[in-house]
């Protein structure tokens, strides 16, 4: 079939600039072959990535048509409209050249931090029962493309992201490992596990149905198991969210007046740092000086919260063998 490919060679996502190349390609070659094709027979100067051809590598991932695509797994047929297929770079990365993106801050830095290899834990013997969550990890490609549907990483260029969570997830889960509390506690700071919002987004977007977004609440439910909390290594988080447990499990609702003063750091500290904000909503009757009561029923929260303890204890005990 006749094929043109608009290949983004300049300007910038908003304004782009087009080279027009056409091509006769059978519809169920790739795009990413079909690129191979343009370029060995029209222009040797086209810039993109990609080694293996068959999804392997995780290098040809591209925005085609407007949709993010690991190149090589998508043929021109199905991708095509109207014999058109616009050819330009994933959102997040920089350009080195035409689309070829360097991916080292936006993807393979974050990876390499929790790629340190398995530290073997002394040894017993392991079940497949017990490697077959790590093998499904060890299936990522690092293409991208969840990170590239990530709205955390949409706002905040920081964040871990998905791929690099499932290496996290991979070694983290390894039954012969034996630093696993340590990956953690490293996954649990800033912009690792707990920035994620789960809004399902990398899952949808996993071309190898690798469920990264499930991987991540797996790897926060080991991360609880371990004794490690949303917050960890703030302390100014994790006194928040003690403080608005103990209110919830004590009384029933929030207080928060008190979650405000111990996130600041108890009566004093917290009194001075958040005096102009509680005088403000005061004046804009958004506060009150009423002493905060215990609800009818809280007793019954209470036991849930003593339930989900005692549940959480057992559980981290099993997690941590
Ligand atoms: S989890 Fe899936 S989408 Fe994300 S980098 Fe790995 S293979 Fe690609
Ligand atoms: S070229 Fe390797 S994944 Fe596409």
């Amino acid at each position: 079939m006749e094929i043109t490919f608009k290949f983004q060679r300049g300007g910038t996502r908003a304004q782009p600039e087009y080279v027009d190349y056409q091509i006769d390609v059978p519809p169920e070659m790739t795009v990413f072959d079909a690129l191979v094709a343009v370029r060995e027979t029209q222009d040797g100067t086209l810039a993109f990535r990609g080694n293996c051809s068959v999804g392997f590598c995780g290098d040809c991932t591209l925005s085609v048509n407007g949709a993010q695509k690991v190149t090589c797994l998508v043929t021109v047929g199905k991708t095509q409209k109207d014999g058109v297929i616009t050819v330009q770079p994933i959102r997040y990365a920089p350009v080195e050249k035409d689309v070829m993106h360097d991916m080292r801050k936006f993807l393979w830095d974050k990876v390499d931090v929790f790629a340190k290899g398995v530290v073997p834990n002394g040894g017993h013997p392991v079940t497949d029962e017990e490697l077959r969550p790590v093998r499904k990890a060890m299936r990522c490609t690092t293409c991208g493309l969840c990170d590239e549907g990530c709205t955390v990483i949409d706002v905040n260029l920081d964040f871990y992201g998905p791929a690099a969570l499932t290496k996290l997830y991979r070694f983290a889960f390894d039954p012969r490992d034996g630093i696993t509390a340590e990956r953690l506690r490293e996954g649990s700071e800033v912009h690792g596990i707990w920035d994620c919002v789960h809004c399902w987004e990398a899952t949808e977007h996993c071309p190898f149905g690798l469920e990264p977004t499930h991987l991540i609440m797996d790897t926060r439910d080991r991360a609880i198991a371990h004794g490690i909390k949303s917050g960890y290594g703030n302390k100014m988080l994790e006194r928040h969210y003690d403080a608005f447990e103990e209110s919830i499990s004590r009384k029933g609702w929030l207080d928060e007046r008190s979650v405000a003063l111990q996130t600041y750091g108890g009566l004093i500290k917290g009194g001075l740092h958040t005096l102009p904000l509680g005088l403000r909503a005061l004046r804009k009757g958004k506060a009150t000086l009423k002493p905060h009561y215990k609800r009818p029923g809280a007793d019954r929260i209470r036991k849930i919260f003593d339930r989900y303890n005692r549940a959480n204890a057992s559980l981290r005990k099993e997690k941590q063998r």
